[in-house]
């Protein structure tokens, strides 16, 4: 069944599927958002209903709230966890030093909050993600609705004294009405191409009035799994300054597959 995954998916099960190594009976656990992260829920409710595995997921959007009950996965608020063992999510965009675009999704916003949160943040991903520099993506922007324009003007004023490629702004649609994140809030994208300094850049989004939370994670990210269409993982650790390489058999994971 595996076969009939795109080569993306295959690589980014089998980041997800040695993620899950990760966490330990009793850890609460940051659920993160996405395609690649939808694949470790999957694989954690899998060792949930199979060998018992006990823990508490706290979900970083409603989509993934919704996966997390159906495969099984006992969910908690982030207030009733405080603190997590750890977090697992995927990510738009890393570089050499584990810093994050995240946002493609829309869920930036509780990402953050819950990374920042965990002892530990893994993100898992395809090697199509990695990038010397980050900006190709654009860069999503959380702010209220309320003068969202006037915010957005502010955005494009101080992009002028960043040093970026690009500095178009677009609000992110969802067919033909503002998308609306699960606070209620709407996306502007910001087509950078490429940013020499995003601490700085992170830090200037931020203090503008209007903006609720911008999608660069800057020193959050610990470990980065980066699988391929092979089934093969790497495993970067910037704590220990490690990499090793790991293996995920397709074949013994079938039953994941099933309900594609
Ligand atoms: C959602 C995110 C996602 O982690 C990011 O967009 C990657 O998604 P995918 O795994 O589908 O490629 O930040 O807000």
């Amino acid at each position: 069944m595996s076969g009939a995954l795109s080569p993306s998916d295959k690589a980014k099960f089998a980041a997800a599927r040695r993620a899950v190594d990760f966490v330990d009976n009793g850890m609460q656990v940051g659920l993160g958002t996405g395609s690649t992260a939808a694949w470790m829920v999957r694989c954690l409710g899998e060792r949930v209903r199979e060998e018992g595995l006990k823990i508490k997921g706290v979900p970083t959007s409603t989509r993934t709230a919704d996966l997390a009950r159906e495969v099984g996965i006992e969910l908690i608020t982030l207030d009733q966890a405080r603190r997590l063992d750890l977090t697992i999510d995927g990510a738009d965009e890393f570089d050499a030093e584990f810093n994050l675009i995240k946002g493609g999704g829309g869920a930036l916003l509780q990402e953050k909050i819950v990374a920042t949160a965990s002892d530990q943040m893994i993100v898992i991903t395809d090697p199509s993600k990695e990038v010397a520099k980050l900006g190709a993506f654009p860069l999503p922007v959380e702010v209220i609705p309320f003068g969202w324009q006037t915010t957005m003007a502010l955005i494009e004023e101080a992009l002028e004294g960043q040093d970026v490629l690009g500095r178009d702004v677009t609000l992110r649609m969802d067919g033909d009405t503002p998308f609306v994140t699960d606070e209620g809030n709407r996306i502007l994208d910001l087509h950078l191409k490429s940013i020499a300094n995003p601490r700085k850049l992170a830090m200037m989004l931020n203090q503008i009035a209007g903006v609720v939370e911008n999608g660069l994670f800057i020193d959050i990210c610990d470990i980065v799994l980066i699988g391929n269409v092979e089934g093969e993982v790497e495993i970067r650790d910037m704590g220990a300054g490690t990499t090793e390489t790991d293996v995920v058999d397709f074949a013994v994971n079938e039953n994941i597959f099933a309900d594609l």
